[in-house]
């Protein structure tokens, strides 16, 4: 059933072409410039109403759903606030008749996500379910919603479930992007395009697995790991020491680059590796000087960059390409590296990837 793999998490994280592709089928149609989503069209006028969108989520789920806020604000123009669902619950938020509140949950059986959607439906908002797992306690819970199309994810360590998460994030963006009119036609037009490239740039990103085992060979034996990145990056920095933590027992932290020199920089020297995405993009610059002050202090920088970069190439000590997309959709494949780096790590450290210790793949109890 591993297909070949030696690791559940190895065959999903090479799966996630084909279900990147799922999760778009049928609903992007890109030679008619149209988005088709039912739960989304159904209620359509709910989204385009909306005051503002609330994400809950947990984990893997809820670093999709800061993807998603950068997304839907920036396609949409509707604010957006991402909050973990355990906090949410117990905090006697403040939800209202006309906020949208969307439910992120690979399983569909997280129990404080499903606890946050009962109190927001209590409360009147309607509550949009992203899940992967059919039929799940969350997706029955839920107003509406939208499956993402992974499949059955069986390694703890989420990594096709993310990707596909963004990618529904993505057409719901888009498709409110194009209903309130917040996106030029042009740029709305080219998103899709670009989306549905996404699967084999996935593929492309996939192909520097040989490049990522040397370097994990190098650094499979740090005892601390930083994460950096910018924008929609910034998520996927969180989800890369997520990764690296859960199955690797290395800690390891992401930030948003620009946060560095608030206090992380103090644990900077020539033991730390720095794991950067800087694609070829609006931070770039801005992320190549974080880069030569982390080389200022010996830090050790692996670079996650678009193909042909070369700046950044002269400062890191290593690097790994990329197929660059839009902005916002590099993300997705900025997180393909990342997760190859903690897989090979792990499995050199020889952990068990696919049920690290003391972690549930779904979690069913607060
Ligand atoms: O099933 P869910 O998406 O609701 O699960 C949320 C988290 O428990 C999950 O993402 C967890 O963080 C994973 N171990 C991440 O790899």
């Amino acid at each position: 059933e591993k297909g070949g793999y030696e690791h559940f998490m190895l065959k999903e994280i090479h799966e996630q072409p084909a279900v990147i592709k799922d999760t778009f089928r049928g609903r992007l149609l890109s030679d008619k410039g149209l988005i088709k989503m039912a739960g989304i069209e159904d209620n359509l006028q709910k989204f385009t109403n909306a005051k503002r969108i609330i994400v809950v989520a947990c984990g893997t789920s809820w670093h999709a759903g800061l993807v998603g806020e950068y997304m839907i604000e920036e396609f949409a123009r509707i604010p957006v606030e991402v909050e973990y669902a355990s906090e949410f619950r117990y905090r006697n938020p403040i939800i209202n008749e006309d906020d949208v509140v969307i439910a992120i949950s690979q399983s569909g059986e997280t129990a404080d996500t499903l606890a946050a959607i009962k109190l927001a439906k209590e409360k009147g908002a309607f509550v949009f379910g992203v899940c992967n797992v059919v039929g799940s306690s969350i997706s029955r819970e839920t107003h509406a919603g939208a499956y993402t199309h992974a499949g059955p994810e069986i390694g703890v360590a989420s990594t096709k479930a993310f990707t596909t998460q963004i990618t529904v994030l993505a057409l719901i963006a888009l498709r409110l992007a194009e209903a309130k009119g917040t996106m030029s036609k042009s740029e709305y037009l080219r998103n899709l395009l670009e989306l549905e490239l996404i699967p084999e740039k996935v593929e492309e990103a996939l192909k520097e697995d040989a490049n990522i085992i040397k370097i994990a060979e190098i650094y499979k034996d740090s005892t601390n790991c930083l994460y950096l990145g910018r924008g929609f990056n910034y998520p996927v920095a969180l989800e890369g020491a997520l990764k690296l933590k859960e199955i690797s027992y290395i800690h390891a932290e992401g930030y948003p680059a620009a946060e560095m020199k608030h206090g992380p920089i103090a644990l900077i020297d020539e033991q730390m590796p720095v794991i950067v995405i800087a694609p070829n993009q609006n931070h770039y610059d801005k992320v190549v000087s974080n880069i030569q002050e982390i080389k200022a202090r010996s830090g050790k920088i692996i670079a996650v960059v678009s193909k042909g970069d070369t700046q950044v190439k002269a400062l890191a000590d290593h690097i790994i390409e990329m197929p660059e997309s839009t902005e916002a959709l590099t993300s997705i494949i900025a997180t393909i590296p990342l997760q190859l780096l903690s897989y090979h790590i792990a499995v050199m450290r020889e952990c068990n990837v696919d049920q690290p210790r003391n972690l549930a793949k779904s979690v069913t109890v607060e």
